[in-house]
This record gives C-alpha cells, structure tokens and sequence, in this order.
C-alpha cells in the first residue's frame, strides 16, 4: 500500500518535471530477488510435423485423430494465470471430490496441494474429509531458494475436469506448513511438478500409466501482452495432456533433445540481438545448464550472457539514456497512455539444437513479450518491466519466452518441441517467430576442462582427500545421531515460486 502512494507521489513529480510524450518515467519496482538454479548439459535436433502429416503415432495422438483415445480439444482453454503468478488448472482431489487450483510447473516434480488453511489462499484440501486418503506416514520438506514447504507424503483419488477421463491415484504431498510458497494475490492451492523424480512417481507418470494416454504433454500460455497486475481477467492457456493440439500453434514444431530429464534441460547454441550474435563462447549459455520451466517468470540468463544482452539492446535500443535499474529489475519504465515503447527494443533470437545434431533451429521473441506491461497507474501511464534477468545457476526458458509457442514435451522420445503459438500476437502482429534450419556447430555443453594428465592425477589426489574428509565427517556427525532427521527430504529448484512478481 504505501509503496503504491509513493509511487504515485513520485509519478506526479516526474509528470510535472517533464511533459513531452517521449519522455521516460521511472518509478522504484518492488522487486522479486534474485534466485539461483544450479546443474549442467549437452545434445540436439529438430523436425516438422505438420498437423496434416504423419508425426509419429506412438508419441503424438492428434485431436484429428478419430481414433485417438483422448480428445484434446476437451482441454483446450484448461489453464488459467499469467506469467507473474503462474499458470493453473482445476482439479478434484478425494471422496468426495474437493476442487482446488493447481500451478503447473516443468521446472519441479512434486504434486503437493495445501492441507491447512493458510492467510494467502481461500481454500485447502481436508484430508480427513477424503476416505480415499490415504497416508503413508512418510513427511517431506521442499526447499525452493526462496521458499519451502512441509508436509505429509499420501495418496488420493483425483479427477481433471478438463483432462483425460478417468480418475487415478496420485501421490500426494499435504502441505501442513510453509514459508514465501503461497504468496498475496495468487489464485491457486497446490503444485503440479511436471518433472521426472527420482524419489516418488510424479503426477504425469502416474497418468499416462493409469489412463494409457501417450507420455507427452504440451502446453499454451497466452498471457503475452496483458499488464501482469490486471487480476480481475486471468489470461488463459492450456495443458493437454497425451500429445499436442494442432489449433494451438502454426507451422512446424521444432524439436531440440532433452538432454537431463529431471529438469527439461536443453542445449542453447547462440544468442542473437537484433540478428547479431553475442560475442561470447557458447559454452555460456548452458553454464551450468538450461532448462524449459513454465514455472519460471521470465527469461534468465546467466549472468555473463546477460550483461551481453543488455549491452547489446541499449546500443540498439532508441531510448536514449536508459536507467540501468530498468535492466537490473528494480524498476519500472513508463510512457504515456498511448505510447507504446515496443518499437525502441530489438528482437531477440535463442538457438537451440536440433534432433538432427547439426542442425539447430532459432526462436524469436519480439519486445512485445519482454518488454512487459505491469500495470497502468492513475490511468495516464503504461509502466513496463524488463523480462529478462540475470541468474547464477543456469538459462532459464520461463513464461516470458514460453508465451510466444507452443511447447510439446515429448517425454517418450524425449525431445521438447516448439511451434509458434496461436495466441502469440498483438492486434494481429505475430510477437514470435520461429525458422530453420540452420548448421550447427560443436558441443556447447560444459565440459570437464582437465585434459593434462598431469592435471587428472592432481584431480584424483583431491578427490582422494574429500573422500577421506567426507568419511570422517560422516562418522562425527551421522553415526551419533542418527535419528535426527527420519524423514525423506527431497529438494526441489524449481524457481517457480522465486520469480513471480509479488
Ligand atoms: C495433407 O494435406 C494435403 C493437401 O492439403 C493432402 O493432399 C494430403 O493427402 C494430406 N496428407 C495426409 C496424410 O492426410
Ligand atoms: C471423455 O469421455 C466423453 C464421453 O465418452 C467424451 O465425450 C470426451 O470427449 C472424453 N474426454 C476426453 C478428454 O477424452
Ligand atoms: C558467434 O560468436 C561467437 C564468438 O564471437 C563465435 O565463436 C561463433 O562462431 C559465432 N557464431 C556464429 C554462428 O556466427
Ligand atoms: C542432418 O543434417 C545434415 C546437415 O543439414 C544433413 O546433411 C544430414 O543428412 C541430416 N541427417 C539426417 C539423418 O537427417
């Protein structure tokens, strides 16, 4: 609230101060922290199934399909959200059915919905309210880098309204207590970590096993372009489940391999701006990995690559003087009702490697998707936010990018595909593009620099002597108290909750 008054406060001095319609507000943005990510990478490919073409069957049922077993154009529009606060779906959980919203998330692979009442949210799951609960006595804590959850690992029953027909038994994590997870403002109650893990069998697992639709699921966000702060009108989308929805994208679907599967980690071959590359090796941009997360906010990139990004869109860029703090997240940059600052930034290209290794295939997202309406002050202004931010652990694929396609993750061949996405237009102007192929290149991955054999035996030496420190610390510390911590903790870096904008 009082951040809000001030802001406003400082807007009328800035509107009096300067007048011309050119001009550039900058008011402060409360701002999200930075997050971190961690992990590394390698691989590629690309092809083209168009709708009318044969894709293949064993991965792909199409909703032209007749003989398909399940019809997606039942779940088209399933979604609810926007990138700031994250994309949902409605679900039923128990006997009787209890109907909560679920964010969907590729970035994490726990299913966990709140069991407790909590000030942020309007409803809970009851689990003594289900006779299909059941507990297995097992508690689970989640740790995000900003955020985290305790809880009690069961089962129940579920029901997807608009999704595959039947019901199945999930894994559930209750959450009985956590920490900045359910924050002011969000409209859902629970997690749908779309990821593999090791630990449990994850939500999507357990679906394709139990109703025999095909392991792929894909996913539309349509939020491009709609102020993040508007919750009166949650932009739509949809998640189908069992393959991909030809009305949903146009063109081709490019695929890229999925290189580590508990994240859907990929292989980023170069970064253009305005068509011309950075200056910088490769190897960056999958320092120390990068991943498709629709639970991720915004683009992020590694810190070197970001500050390269930047560089490049300032010179291009026609906005003279621009705050360095617009980059850095702090603050919002506002022009004029009417304005529209999308014509001052360049366009940005992410290549990704193709199913066929040298090949890659490029997405473009225009400033309409990073460059992003927050909200609209006292009516005069349309203030914006940048869309990318920088990252110490890895290049993050969020919402900002996801907006402009339509992304299939073929789990079964183990490939994430993209094809622009249907809604990924402004008054009819398209705000992605997609193109190939294109020749690729050697390996972007990180590698383990030692190549000296001098170099390894030193390498050895030290892993020597971590292990033997690692064994005593272990006896000190595990042996005596072994019963202090009984319970299962998995850890889970999803960013999902690090990134949304409140
Ligand atoms: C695809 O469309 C073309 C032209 O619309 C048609 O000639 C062709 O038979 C179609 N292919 C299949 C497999 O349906
Ligand atoms: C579920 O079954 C009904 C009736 O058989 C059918 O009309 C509907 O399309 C099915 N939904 C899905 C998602 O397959
Ligand atoms: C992009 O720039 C980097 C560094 O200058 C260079 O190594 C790479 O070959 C360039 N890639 C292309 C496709 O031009
Ligand atoms: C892969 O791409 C290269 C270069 O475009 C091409 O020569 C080769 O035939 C492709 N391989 C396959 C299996 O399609």
């Amino acid at each position: 609230m009082l951040l809000l008054v001030r802001g406003s406060l400082l807007l009328l001095l800035l509107l009096l101060c300067c007048r011309t319609a050119h001009c550039v507000y900058k008011i402060p943005l409360k701002i999200f922290s930075p997050g971190s990510f961690s992990s590394s990478s390698a691989g590629l490919q690309l092809q083209a199934p168009k709708p009318n073409q044969t894709a293949p069957r064993s991965a792909l049922s199409l909703a032209s399909d007749q003989s398909g077993a399940v019809n997606f154009l039942d779940m088209v529009n399933n979604l609810k959200g926007d990138s700031g606060r994250g994309y949902y779906m409605e679900m039923v959980i128990g006997t009787p059915g209890q109907t909560l919203n679920i964010l969907v998330d590729t970035g994490s692979s726990n299913f966990a919905v709140a069991a407790a009442p909590h000030p942020y949210i309007a409803t809970y799951f009851n689990r003594a309210q289900s006779s299909t609960y059941q507990t297995s006595g097992r508690s689970v804590s989640v740790r995000y880098t900003q955020g985290n959850w305790e809880g009690e690992l069961g089962t129940d029953l579920i029901t997807i309204p608009h999704g595959p027909n039947g019901t199945i038994t999930i894994n559930i994590a209750a959450i009985l207590t956590s920490d900045d997870f359910f924050l002011p403002g969000i409209n859902w109650q629970g997690i749908l970590g779309a990821g593999p893990d090791p630990s449990v069998e994850p939500f999507f697992n357990s679906l394709v096993l139990q109703t025999g639709i095909p392991d792929v699921f894909s996913l539309q966000m349509c939020g491009a372009g709609l102020s993040i702060s508007t919750a009166s009108e949650p932009a739509g989308g949809s998640l189908i489940m069992g393959g991909a929805e030809p009305t949903l994208y146009q063109g081709s679907v490019w695929y890229t391999p999925i290189l580590q599967e508990w994240y859907y980690q990929v292989e980023v071959l170069k970064l253009e701006v305005a068509d011309q590359n950075l200056s910088l090796d490769c190897k960056e941009y999958n320092t120390d990995k990068a991943i498709v997360d629709s639970g991720t906010t915004l683009l992020r990139l590694p810190v070197k690559v970001f500050n390269a990004v930047v560089e490049a869109i300032s010179q291009m860029s026609l906005v003279q003087d621009f705050s360095s703090g617009f980059f850095a997240g702090t603050k919002l940059a506002c022009w004029v009702k009417g304005e529209s600052p999308w014509r001052f930034f360049p366009k940005i290209s992410i290549y990704l490697r193709g199913t066929n290794s040298s090949q890659s295939f490029r997405l473009t997202v225009f400033p309409q998707l990073y460059i992003q309406p927050v909200t609209d002050l006292d009516g005069t202004l349309n203030c914006f936010r940048f869309g990318i931010s920088s990252s110490t652990n890895g290049l993050v694929i969020g919402a900002t990018v996801m907006e402009g396609f339509y992304v299939v993750f073929d789990r079964a061949q183990k490939r994430v595909g993209f094809a622009v996405s249907s809604c990924a237009e402004m008054n009819g102007v398209p705000v992605a593009e997609i193109a190939g192929p294109f020749p690729a290149d050697g390996a972007c991955i990180g590698t383990f620099p030692l190549q000296e054999p001098l170099l390894w035996i030193i390498a050895y030496s030290l892993m020597g002597v971590c292990a033997l420190v690692l064994l005593i610390l272990l006896i000190l510390l595990v042996v005596p108290c072994r019963c202090r911590y009984p319970d299962a903790e998995i850890t889970d870096q999803s960013s999902l909750v690090r990134h949304r904008i409140k």
